[in-house]
């Protein structure tokens, strides 16, 4: 990856989507902000509780790493993976499970942190799985949320950032597998 500036970089030579350039959307001390409201509302009212955080392999490791070390409440942590994109940045349209959660939650408080809400089939998937396992609780956290394209049958518990309906990559996020290592948050420029 080429650093143009302080606030574009291109995508390399490696990647399919070579010669791109992103531009910043979401700068690193923005996203540090925010992680640390997110994870102090969560600790206010998860306070006494021991909840299981559940992260939403790959997109939210950095994500998950952020936030749970900003919480002051007891926590365990799980993760489950799927996959909904393949190696496009639309969605496939159907959602594979590719790695299940190994921790019992029935009767637990289920926290899931998910990176980014698209289209929600995603969520919805996640809702399924979490529910039919009989939590005591299941809550959403999602540092990023697509509203515009978002269709949701219920509403997310936590959102970090409400953005527009473009592709994103960086802290964690990937363009087919790359770029996850940005600090920041980036878009794909428009040409
Ligand atoms: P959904 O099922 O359409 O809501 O998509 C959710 C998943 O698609 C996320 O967990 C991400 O892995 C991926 N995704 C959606 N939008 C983006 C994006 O802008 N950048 C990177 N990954 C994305």
């Amino acid at each position: 990856m080429a650093a143009l500036s302080t606030s574009e970089v291109e995508l390399p030579a490696s990647s399919r989507f070579a010669g791109q350039k992103l531009e910043i959307s979401i700068t690193e001390d923005d996203i540090h902000r925010r992680v640390k409201e997110l994870a102090d509302a969560i600790s206010h009212d998860f306070r006494g509780k021991q909840p299981i955080m559940i992260g939403v392999l790959n997109g939210s490791f950095i994500f998950m790493a952020d936030l749970v070390r900003a919480l002051d409440i007891d926590f365990e942590v799980d993760f489950i993976k799927l996959s909904s994109y393949g190696k496009d940045t639309a969605t496939s349209g159907t959602v594979r499970l590719l790695k299940d959660i190994s921790a019992d939650i029935t009767g637990r408080d289920v926290i899931v942190v998910e990176d980014i809400v698209d289209t929600g089939l995603t969520l919805k998937f996640l809702r399924a799985r979490m529910t039919e396992a009989g939590p005591t609780s299941v809550t959403f956290v999602s540092l990023l949320l697509k509203e515009e394209v978002a269709n949701l049958d219920f509403p997310l518990d936590y959102v970090g950032f409400n953005i527009p309906n473009r592709f994103v990559v960086g802290y964690g996020l990937d363009a087919d597998q790359k770029m996850r290592g940005l600090g920041s948050l980036y878009a794909f420029k428009e040409n």
